[in-house]
């Protein structure tokens, strides 16, 4: 009886997942069609160095948030794909650019846009897919005033952005990082742009503010949470199917959730051995296994897990105030399905 009801709610779990598969495929469609059409064209290099993500795949969660946000609240959503396709190229700029201070091999199954042109062009593409995307807002069918609003939460963003990246940056040289500290960091590198594509999809249906307040808190939370299981898939996750290299952080001497807790954790003579690994400037396939193993050894996935678990249910339950519709419910199951995602 049990072992009947188990197999009926993965059953179920199943078909709302290939729900919102099939949801992000026609979003990344849509998407991908407006960015590809839309992006100058005068210089060829620039152009395909560029393109080479957007190309490679990814999963266009950006585009879902503020397509389905808005969809909480007005109908006809196609008219704000231009500012889904701008908040997607400005995350395309952010990824370009954190591959080069990553020194990552690559992504999204292929190589890196500046291991596969060069450091230089790589850094230009970025800088373009940036400036674009301020243009694709205009493209939108919204009035003046919310492009105006739109354009100036890019560029709060995008701030944002930098300054997380700088914190990730500066703490790998910190031996004193709390875990504040990087909740902190992740706020600002990784869910601040969640937290704006909640909100920009809320902006283009006139929500009230309060609304806007429970949407920008639903894409922190999920944001925050978002970037713990990255960092538990870029240690323990399958590499083909992640399509980015595993224990790169690691080797980087990133300060991962993971990494804090099994710091603070490990006791001697583990503690030490984790250390003098991260110590080492250059550090071979062994080390990191062996640093990987560690880390596992101190129960950090089992505590991130759990973090990431109470984050995400914080973050479905910021979505009550608006009313039952097919958006809320998908919003709802992509949250609640994100702690199992392998990619
Ligand atoms: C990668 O984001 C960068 C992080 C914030 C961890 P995604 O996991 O959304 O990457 P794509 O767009 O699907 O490749
Ligand atoms: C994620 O950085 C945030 C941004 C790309 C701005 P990470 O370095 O943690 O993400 P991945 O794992 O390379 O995508
Ligand atoms: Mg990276
Ligand atoms: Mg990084």
């Amino acid at each position: 009886m049990v072992r009947k009801a188990i197999t009926e709610i993965k059953v179920k779990n199943l078909e709302e997942m290939s729900v919102i598969k099939k949801n992000l495929e026609e979003i990344a469609k849509k998407v991908d069609e407006f960015i590809l059409k839309n992006l100058s064209k005068k210089v060829l290099n620039l152009l395909n160095s560029s393109q080479h993500y957007i190309i490679a795949g990814g999963k266009r969660l950006r585009p879902f948030f503020i397509l389905k946000s808005y969809s909480l609240l007005a109908e006809n959503n196609e008219k704000i794909i231009p500012v889904a396709a701008a908040v997607e190229i400005l995350h395309t700029f952010s990824l370009i650019h954190d591959d080069i201070m990553d020194q990552d091999l690559f992504r999204r199954n292929v190589p890196t846009v500046h291991t596969k042109w060069n450091e230089a062009l790589a850094i230009l593409a970025g800088d373009f897919l940036l400036s674009q995307a301020f243009i694709f807002v205009d493209h939108a069918i919204i009035h003046q005033d919310i492009k105006y609003r739109i354009m100036l939460e890019l560029g709060r963003v995008s701030s944002k952005l930098c300054e997380g990246q700088a914190l990730d940056i500066v703490f790998e040289e910190r031996v004193n990082v709390s875990i504040k500290d990087y909740m902190e960091m992740v706020a600002l590198k990784t869910a601040a742009l969640f937290e704006t594509s909640a909100f920009i999809g809320g902006l283009c249906a006139n929500a009230s503010v309060s609304q806007i307040e429970s949407l920008k808190e639903f894409g922190n939370k999920f944001g925050i949470s978002f970037q713990i299981i990255d960092d538990i898939l870029g240690l323990i996750g399958e590499e083909k199917i992640f399509g980015k290299p595993i224990g790169s952080d690691l080797r980087e001497g990133k300060k991962t959730y993971l990494l804090l807790y099994a710091l603070e954790h490990l006791k001697h003579p583990k503690k030490s051995n984790l250390i003098s690994i991260l110590n080492k400037k250059e550090k071979t396939s062994e080390d990191i296994n062996k640093g990987i193993e560690l880390i596992k050894d101190s129960g950090a996935i089992e505590s991130a897990k759990k973090i990431v678990k109470n984050l995400l249910d914080e973050a479905i339950s910021k979505l009550e105030v608006f009313p039952d519709s097919e958006a809320k419910k998908e919003l709802q199951i992509l949250a609640n399905f994100s702690i199992q995602r392998t990619f």
